[in-house]
């Protein structure tokens, strides 16, 4: 998502900010802005669009100052235009933020009733008005530094949710605040000079020795010193770290590919996507967050997906929790052929489009075909304000952040989060289900990061199956119920980064064709976990032992009888069958990764794919 820059040293500090900004550009953003503190006091300039924007509205009105902060946004609340790019300021002080203040409606209410005017519709500009009440409040505190760590220190206390934040005032020229709380932040130290920022990539050119801010910290930075501290106001002792990694590697974060990058991100990704949505104590998903009215949840008769791709294998799950949870009739279509149908909807139908970027020129057309039909749509889109959120009558985001890799992961399991969501939303609306069912729902999605950390512990396992497997030129994955569409998804995400044939299969659907298949040199992943579906899915498995097909196994920790049946086991924790899809996505998608790797495909821009499909 956004990225942040922030200098103080002995340079200018625009060209620092703007080459830092680029090196954060893979982070996704459609709008920039930079602010600096020079003698003559504070200055901001944000341009929309590319970096080349914000560089020639530098250009236009020249910046001089060694104190800045500049911001790459990528839209999560409020348009992406001018207004809403940061640098936000108020009074003195200017901020950038990347994260989600989670109690920004009721903080925004309250600035609001002390007469406080919003510029813009972020949360971010709610930090720059709280940290400007109290900066105008502390006057007893002498140094400015001090007195601005502590208004930001008062700042924070009220503040819930994800931020990685740069501050400054124009008042206190010798000093950048930074604090960090669930969104990245490091902090580069140079001679005479600091630079902080989203990631690695940006410092690279001025220096090697990091220091990572942790959760709850909030650091002073001065020229020639980086004072920590934690939550509670204890001075934290933390050395730098020297980065060895070349530019090209930091920006993937280390990690060979992008691909993998995200794979990796998907906990973090899913915590962004739950934050703020629902209260575990009541139990309650809030309206507000899922795009759709309430008096439609109540009175919706089908919810009918439509998508592409991946987008598509997480409809048929989404399908699964409709119908299981909120018990309505639901249907997942693809986009591509819903279009060219005569597909039938009504005024109570509620068409959920799916889609990562919001772009996909099929799944706008399924939805402008039944939005003509009277039919209600929400998006479900990572994008915020892309064509199908624009053009639907509500939007749901996945907060997943910017996905490189042209296949989807992060995108995926974000989207399974939202749709157990969606479900539990509906089941609540339509009081299908009682209050402590919907809590054990949301508290099993909350168990999801700790557990997917878990899932990706095992990497190395999945590697050494992949180094067996590399060279096989057919895989068939079977699974069912819940694990069908990650057969599919398993399927799809092997043939498009590493070229090798695969087909996803319903496990029943075997015995009706591609059960012809199996001989020795036909490997066959099997997606069994222990779940409601175990008994019959193993059933399936022997039938392809019997007839000496290979079986890679994804299956839960500790089961013994997978172990004496298969070398090749892909191990997910023991969790409640409605997550499993998410924890099970992990070891199909490093399936995948490695197998590509080992072949040497381009694993991010595999051949004739492109990252959204804007024309049919
Ligand atoms: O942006 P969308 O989710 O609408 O894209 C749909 C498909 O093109 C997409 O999911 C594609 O199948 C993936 N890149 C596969 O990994």
């Amino acid at each position: 998502m956004c990225g942040i820059v922030g200098y103080l040293g002995n340079r200018q500090a625009v060209p620092v900010l703007l080459d830092g900004l680029r090196r954060l550009e893979y982070r996704g953003y459609d709008s920039a802005g930079v602010a600096i503190v020079n003698p003559q006091g504070l200055a901001v300039v944000r341009a929309v669009g590319k970096l080349d924007n914000l560089t020639q509205a530098t250009t236009d009105e020249p910046l001089v100052g060694c104190l800045g902060i500049g911001h790459t946004r990528w839209a999560t609340h409020g348009r992406p235009n001018q207004r809403n790019a940061h640098p936000h300021r108020s009074g003195p002080i200017a901020v950038v933020h990347n994260g989600i203040i989670e109690n920004h409606l009721e903080l925004k209410a309250q600035l609001i009733a002390s007469g406080v005017k919003f510029e813009s519709d972020t949360d971010t500009e709610i930090v720059a008005h709280l940290v400007d009440q109290h900066w105008s409040k502390l006057t007893d505190v002498g140094k400015a530094e001090e007195r601005l760590l502590q208004a930001v220190q008062l700042s924070l206390a009220q503040l819930r949710g994800a931020y990685a934040l740069a501050i400054l005032c124009e008042e206190a020229p010798d000093a950048l605040i930074v604090a960090k709380n669930a969104s990245p932040l490091v902090l580069g130290i140079g001679n005479e000079e600091v630079i902080c920022a989203s990631d690695i990539p940006a410092l690279l050119n001025y220096t090697r020795d990091v220091i990572f801010l942790e959760d709850g910290e909030v650091a002073l930075l001065t020229r020639g010193a980086v004072n920590i501290k934690d939550s509670s106001g204890n001075a934290v002792e933390r050395s730098p770290q020297r980065i060895a990694w070349s530019p090209v590697q930091a920006e993937k974060g280390g990690y060979k590919h992008f691909m993998l990058k995200e794979i990796f991100e998907q906990p973090r990704a899913i915590e962004d996507t739950l934050r703020g949505r629902f209260s575990l104590e009541t139990g309650e998903v809030v309206a507000s967050e899922l795009g759709i009215p309430v008096e439609i949840a109540r009175n919706v008769d089908r919810v009918y997906f439509v998508a592409c791709g991946t987008s598509y294998h997480a409809s048929l799950a989404g399908r699964h929790w409709i119908e299981q949870l909120a018990r309505l009739p639901s249907q997942a279509e693809l986009a591509s052929e819903v279009r060219y149908r005569a597909p039938v909807f009504t005024e109570r139908d509620l068409i959920v489009a799916v889609s990562q970027s919001g772009e996909t020129a099929d799944t706008l057309a399924a939805v402008q075909s039944a939005q003509a039909q009277g039919a209600k749509v929400l998006a479900l889109t990572n994008v915020l304000d892309s064509a199908i959120a624009r053009i639907a009558d509500g939007a749901f985001y996945t907060h997943a952040g910017p996905e490189i890799g042209v296949a989807s992961t992060k995108a995926f399991t974000t989207q399974l989060v939202a749709m157990l969501l969606l479900a539990t939303f509906l089941v609540q609306e339509r009081e299908v289900l009682s209050k402590d069912a919907s809590k054990k729902i949301l508290g099993d999605l909350v168990e999801v990061p700790s557990l997917m950390r878990r899932c990706l512990s095992i990497r190395s396992e999945v590697q050494d199956v992949a180094k067996r497997w590399h060279q096989t030129e057919h895989m068939l994955f079977l699974g069912r119920g819940l694990g069908f569409p990650l057969a599919l998804e398993g399927a799809l995400k092997l043939k498009e980064i590493s070229y090798a044939h695969a087909e996803g299969y319903a496990a029943g659907e075997m015995k009706h064709g591609p059960i012809a298949l199996i001989d020795e040199e036909m490997p066959v992943v099997v997606i069994a976990p222990q779940d409601s579906n175990y008994e019959k899915t193993l059933s399936n498995l022997q039938e392809v032992k019997a007839r000496d097909g290979q079986v890679l196994a994804i299956a839960t920790e500790g089961d013994q009888q997978m172990k004496s049946l298969t070398e090749d086991i892909m191990v997910i924790p023991n969790c409640s069958e409605l997550v499993m899809p998410l924890l099970a996505s992990v070891p199909l998608q490093l399936l995948a990764y490695y197998t590509a790797d080992f072949k040497g495909t381009d694993v991010d821009q595999p051949r004739n794919l492109a990252k959204t499909v804007t024309v049919e």
